[in-house]
């Protein structure tokens, strides 16, 4: 893939791994939208870097999905590449009754916008040169971390639907791709840790996010990234280890 000269959106960039792809393609020279829920951190973006192109928006919520694809296509039609990142993470002790609230956002923000955000835009992608959907999943795609069950199980759900769509466009121009993270250091489930600011170990964004853009430009359409190789490899072999 040309990682130059694009037009891509990019689903929650207001931080972690969305965000550093963005101000990486912002870099070589791209188009970036981004979104996100959180408008300050939104406001932040936009005046640290007066280029980025950003809407708030809540892509849990059917409509403001719509909503968000109408936008786009409307104001840049140049739109060429979709990076489906937004995610959350939640503990779930499965002793007690599920938090109907948290189950139905892990599944909606995970599972269910990228394949709505997908398909709206597929139609649009088919005409336009370099076309690629990005879906990240994550090494908790092929074997379950059992204290974070649901989400684990969007991640899973997400690879199998991604090899379905790359399979379904082979035939169009368009470029399938599933970045499988390891655990990089974000604020994914910081709500978790006693102190927020606390990381939560794993990679370093700069390593993912160099690693990550390689695969992207070698046309590596299934990329586990550093020691999620090792999970896609062994798959559920891993589970006793990871989960001891
Ligand atoms: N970090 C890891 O160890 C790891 C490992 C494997 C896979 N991943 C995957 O990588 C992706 C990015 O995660 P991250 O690690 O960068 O975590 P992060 O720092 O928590 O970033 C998550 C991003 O998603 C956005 N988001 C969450 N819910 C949203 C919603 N309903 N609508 C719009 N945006 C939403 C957040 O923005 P707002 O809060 O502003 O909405 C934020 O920008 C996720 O899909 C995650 O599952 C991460």
């Amino acid at each position: 893939m040309q990682l130059s000269e694009n037009t891509i959106l990019i689903t929650g960039a207001t931080s972690g791994i969305g965000n550093a792809f963005a101000l990486e393609f912002l870099k070589n020279n791209n188009t970036v939208i981004i979104c996100g829920r959180r408008e300050d951190r939104i406001n932040t973006l936009k005046n640290e870097y007066p280029n980025i192109i950003t809407k708030v928006c809540d892509i849990a919520n059917a409509k403001q999905r719509e909503d968000l694809v109408r936008w786009a296509i409307e104001n840049y039609p140049n739109l060429n590449i979709l990076i489906n990142n937004a995610g959350v993470q939640y503990a779930a002790d499965l002793h007690k009754p599920i938090d109907l609230e948290k189950l139905t956002n892990e599944v909606d923000t995970n599972f269910i916008a990228p394949i709505q955000l997908a398909t709206l835009f597929t139609a649009h992608l088919k005409d336009k040169k370099n076309a690629a959907i990005i879906n990240i999943s994550s090494g908790l795609a092929f074997v379950p971390l059992a204290f974070m069950p649901v989400y684990c199980a969007t991640k899973a759900a997400i690879h199998s639907f991604t090899m379905s769509l790359r399979y379904q466009l082979k035939d169009t121009g368009i470029k399938v791709f599933e970045i499988a993270p390891p655990a990089v250091d974000t604020e994914l489930g910081h709500d978790r840790r006693e102190d927020k600011s606390q990381s939560h170990g794993g990679l370093p964004i700069s390593d993912f996010i160099t690693e990550a853009m390689q695969a992207i430009k070698d046309d590596l359409l299934e990329a586990p990234i550093a020691t999620a190789k090792g999970l896609r490899a062994k798959g559920e072999e891993m589970f006793p280890i990871l989960n001891k």
